[in-house]
């Protein structure tokens, strides 16, 4: 079978909340947006709400046939759910490039940093899939409410990955979402940004934010690296 192009993204776990808003904003940037669930009806639904609002075909479908599909695989679900969900897309996401957006928080203490003895979720992603898959990992400090909506987002998101190529393919679907996405190395260099979120998470209490995000300074531009 023919591998699908990059502009095909299956958002695995696209009904919720994060991941709705992803498919929101690529399908608005013109990219073909794949919905999956565990459930192909409720992707559907979800597709046909996007279809309507946006006026350009969003798909639904389960979260298998949707990696299947695809040329990028984005997984948007909770880490109580990450290693079943990669366990059902991994036959078929084989040398394609997934971005991983799990953050390893374990409820109730989602205000403090409990990284998993694998380092980071990133890692798990990369040992579930296998070395035939090109696993990077974002958008950890991005509230979904705020990518939810039409506005700019003032927030940068770090990009991580073994595989500089595939780290950059990931970089342009966070532009193309209209935030800056920037390098940020190795996958295990994930844990950084994974373990931010729940620091973002104690901010947003402690000052009454609404999605605390971050920054990165120290140049005007970002566009190339070494
Ligand atoms: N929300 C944010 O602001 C945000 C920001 C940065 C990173 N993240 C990370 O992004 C990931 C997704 O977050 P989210 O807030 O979008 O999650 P969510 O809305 O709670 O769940 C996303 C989807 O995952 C599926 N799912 C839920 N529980 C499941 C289970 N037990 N087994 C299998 N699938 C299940 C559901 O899809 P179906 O029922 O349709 O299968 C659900 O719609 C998380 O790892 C989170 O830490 C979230």
């Amino acid at each position: 079978m023919k591998t699908p192009s990059h502009e095909v993204i299956a958002v695995v776990g696209g009904t919720g909340d994060l991941g709705n808003a992803l498919a929101r904003r690529l399908a608005r940037s013109g990219r073909h947006v794949i919905i999956g669930s565990r459930t192909a009806e409720r992707a559907v639904a979800a597709a046909d709400v996007l279809s309507a609002e946006l006026g350009v075909k969003v798909k639904g479908d389960s979260n298998a046939a949707a990696a299947r599909d695809a040329g990028i695989v984005l997984v948007t679900v909770p880490y109580a759910a990450q290693s079943g969900t990669l366990l059902e897309i991994r036959d078929f996401v084989r040398g394609k490039v997934v971005i991983d957006t799990t953050v390893p928080l374990v409820p109730p203490k989602v205000m403090r940093v409990q990284l998993p003895a694998e380092g980071c979720a990133a890692l798990i992603a990369q040992k579930i899939l296998g070395g035939e898959t090109r696993v990077v990992s974002a958008f950890h400090n991005v509230a979904a409410r705020k990518l939810a909506t039409d506005g700019a987002v003032d927030c940068d998101v770090i990009v991580f990955g073994d595989d500089k190529a595939s780290r950059q393919v990931a970089v342009e679907l966070v532009n193309a979402c209209g935030l800056r996405g920037l390098h940020g190395g190795a996958l295990a260099n994930s844990a950084a940004a994974e373990a931010l979120t729940s620091v973002l998470i104690f901010m947003n209490k402690a000052y009454a934010v609404e999605g605390a995000g971050i920054r990165i300074t120290g140049r005007d531009t970002w566009e190339t690296i070494q």
